[in-house]
């Protein structure tokens, strides 16, 4: 009979911008000729409760197609990526995606990393005792701007797990330096898992961000309800609508709100007039085709092993390697 060491899971909190450094970020966006806020501050408890409702939506495919693409190819993503390694979980939320991978990769450590380790409790202590045998080390970290992973993070076969096509949020020379500190942090026996959204017909990209029942709308507005708690702002949300549409020539989904009516907003330390019709962008979401998506990873000095699609090319998870 096999013996199991029960793991008491860790948290390890990295640093976090002070609330002045967000202040005076926020501000900077808010008042720049074109207003810009960032897409990270969609995700307070209500937004995070909005994006998880996104992905139950019937247009927005992105997440069924990525799950629906890892429960096919399970065995075949083990056998490329290999078993009983490290396994990182880069925004891990609630960790239910790395979960499916599991009992196919059978990590000697699950490591989820997200903005906040107080989001990550819950989850990984559920986790915990569903897979005992898993040593578990939860990291806060905002893993976009740094990688420093402490040493109780294993060296050995290091796999990244980036799902949800989070990485279309970058720009692709974001993207691109991104991958290379990915691939620094990797080690020689180390990879990637990495699941992007593929360029398809306008009209489904449309309708996935601009949902029938509105709730990309609510969570797109529901981020002035976060940045009037965050900067003491006095946005008023029925001031404010969601516009959102697929730029062909950047191939990337933009998101904006959109003043409908000449309005002043203020805030500690600031204020400005918005004319109606001006707007905030608040998300970029680039779509990539295949080729142009394992050349960046090749850029970044990845090997790419595998990629798997699904039936209609919509989705693409691929594994790359570091060395
Ligand atoms: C998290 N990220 C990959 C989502 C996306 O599709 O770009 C965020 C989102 N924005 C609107 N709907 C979903």
């Amino acid at each position: 009979m096999q013996t199991m060491t029960a793991n008491q899971s860790e948290f390890i909190q990295l640093h976090h911008a002070s609330d002045q450094q967000l202040r005076a970020e926020l501000s900077a966006g808010l008042l720049s000729a074109s207003a810009f806020a960032s897409p990270k501050y969609f995700y307070d408890a209500l937004g995070s409760r909005l994006f998880a409702a996104i992905c139950e939506l019937p247009e927005y495919y992105l997440s069924r197609t990525e799950a629906s693409i890892i429960d096919a190819y399970l065995g075949e993503i083990a056998a490329a990526v290999g078993m009983g390694g490290t396994l990182i979980d880069l925004g891990a939320g609630n960790c239910a995606k790395a979960a499916r991978l599991f009992p196919a990769l059978q990590p000697a450590q699950y490591v989820p990393i997200d903005i906040s380790v107080d989001f990550l409790r819950d989850a990984v202590g559920d986790l915990q005792q569903r897979f005992p045998h898993i040593r578990m080390t939860g990291l806060g970290l905002d893993f976009s701007s740094e990688l420093q992973l402490p040493d109780s993070v294993q060296r050995r076969q290091r796999l990244f797990f980036y799902p949800g096509s989070s990485i279309g949020n970058f720009t692709p020379a974001e993207a691109a330096a991104f991958f290379r500190r990915l691939h620094a942090a990797c080690g020689n026996d180390g990879g990637l898992l990495v699941g992007v959204d593929l360029v398809k017909a306008t009209a489904i990209l449309d309708a996935a961000y601009n949902d029938a029942l509105g709730v990309t709308a609510a969570f797109n507005l529901n981020l002035l309800l976060h940045l009037n708690r965050l900067l003491g702002a006095d946005f008023d949300i029925a001031e404010w609508r969601h516009v959102s549409f697929f730029n062909t020539a950047q191939s990337r989904i933009e998101m904006y709100l959109e003043a409908r009516q000449a309005v002043t907003v203020k805030w500690q330390g600031g204020e400005r007039r918005f004319q109606q019709g001006e707007r905030i962008h608040t998300e970029n979401s680039y779509k990539y085709t295949p080729e142009d998506f394992v050349q960046l990873l090749q850029q970044a000095g990845f090997k790419v092993t595998r990629t798997w699609n699904d039936a209609d090319d919509w989705f693409m998870v691929c594994h790359a390697r570091a060395m």
